[in-house]
């Protein structure tokens, strides 16, 4: 019995300690972003001196401007994270507005350190995510104005304009410095580039059809 409550609380323990060694809770107030700051690294970005700190820190103005969506894919990201609020640092919240022209999309991507919740605000989206390996079960649905969708975190997702007009969307994510990976860019658009032979062998297609791809980015 003792056997059993020394291996529970043990188990506990373990399991308590993954959870808070997952993202800690600041241990102060706020610590805003110094970029001006000494090379010193941190688990974010070193602190001002918190006397100096004042509203502009904590402040962002521009999220009703619409973005440009003159682009090839059609969709625009206005990201709101720490490199625009600096009072961010250390916080663990992000936000971003997204556009898209009529059929314009967000390629497949994942954010490495945040999980996402989209609301739209305008127009309709068709949305998902890919599970991973090796399920690789696609989840998706159509949203309309007002609707909120999840795409958990380092998941693969994407979105695409399937109103008739231009559409408006605002994401809140986990993170403070959610990143963004891009599948197309970083596969086909590395520099340097992957070679065409672990490309064409990977996607079972041949070399000029990667070339095609790789010159678009
Ligand atoms: C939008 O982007 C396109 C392509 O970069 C550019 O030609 C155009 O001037 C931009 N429009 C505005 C309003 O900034």
């Amino acid at each position: 019995m003792a056997n059993q409550i020394l291996l529970l609380t043990t188990f506990l323990a373990m399991t308590c300690s993954l959870v808070v060694a997952f993202e800690p809770s600041p241990l102060q107030d706020f610590c805003v972003a110094d970029a001006t700051s000494s090379a010193t690294r941190v688990n974010g970005l070193p602190c001002l001196d918190s006397k100096l700190a004042t509203a502009e820190h904590f402040f962002f103005s521009g999220l009703h401007i619409p973005g440009n969506t003159s682009n090839p894919v059609g969709g625009k990201v206005t990201p709101v994270n720490v490199a625009q609020i600096p009072g961010l640092n250390t916080l663990g919240i992000s936000l971003a507005r997204i556009d898209y022209a009529p059929m314009g999309v967000i390629p497949p991507h994942t954010h490495p350190r945040a999980t996402e919740i989209l609301t739209v605000l305008e127009g309709s989206l068709d949305v998902g995510f890919v599970t991973s390996n090796p399920d690789n079960k696609l989840i998706s649905k159509v949203l309309n104005k007002g609707d909120a969708f999840v795409f958990p975190v380092g998941l693969i997702h994407y979105q695409k304009n399937v109103g008739t007009g231009m559409a408006v969307s605002l994401s809140s994510l986990s993170s403070q410095n959610p990143g963004v990976n891009t599948i197309a860019n970083a596969v086909f658009g590395s520099n340097p580039p992957i070679s065409e032979d672990v490309l064409a062998k990977s996607f079972q297609v041949d070399k000029s059809v990667i070339t095609s791809i790789q010159a678009k980015f």
